[in-house]
């Protein structure tokens, strides 16, 4: 296994459109594997491809208190959408330290393929419902972010430009001159 690199907001690959998975062999399974470990490391609830830099439709989601409960959702789709929405307070591994409040529906019901191939259908409701939406968002090149105001954006946008700057010159002095 491998920790993989996590992509920072606002790198534009986070805004690619991730492809269907159409083969379920042991190159998807070394991916997920990798995944799992890099969501872990992290302390992530969810991982999507799209932030590793993998533009397939998988996402990994471990909302347990345990961390031993991993969920591989594999080209999720969701079926049906409860009217009753909720807001919740969203954050996400390539959005380091930023919190805030968005929108979804409450309740979410989605069918997925696991790591094997086998469909699941996952009745979503509280954390899971709110991380599956916003995995699946990633999918679609989609960071929570993009549902805040654009002032907020913004200043997320400039508070993760300036922290690169400075992760970039603690790496290389010489080249951040
Ligand atoms: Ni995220």
């Amino acid at each position: 296994m491998a920790l993989l690199t996590i992509l920072r907001y606002p790198d534009a690959r986070l805004h690619k459109i991730a492809k269907p998975v159409t083969t379920f062999d042991d190159r998807l399974k070394k991916l997920v594997a990798d995944m799992a470990e890099t969501m872990y490391d992290a302390h992530g609830v969810g991982l999507a491809a799209t932030q590793v830099d993998v533009h397939e439709q998988l996402i990994l989601i471990d909302e347990s208190d345990t961390r031993d409960q991993l969920r591989v959702l594999i080209n999720p789709e969701i079926v049906w959408a409860s009217e009753e929405r909720s807001v919740y307070d969203e954050g996400c591994l390539s959005v380091p330290g930023i919190y805030d409040g968005v929108e979804r529906p409450a309740r979410v019901r989605v069918k997925a393929f696991d790591a094997d191939g086998k469909v699941q259908t996952i009745e979503a409701e509280g954390l899971l419902a709110v991380c599956v939406q916003h995995e699946m968002d990633h999918l679609k090149g989609k960071v929570f972010v993009e549902y805040l105001s654009p002032l907020k954006r913004n200043r997320i946008k400039a508070k993760m430009q300036k922290e690169e700057r400075e992760m970039k010159k603690e790496r290389d002095p010489e080249m951040a001159r």
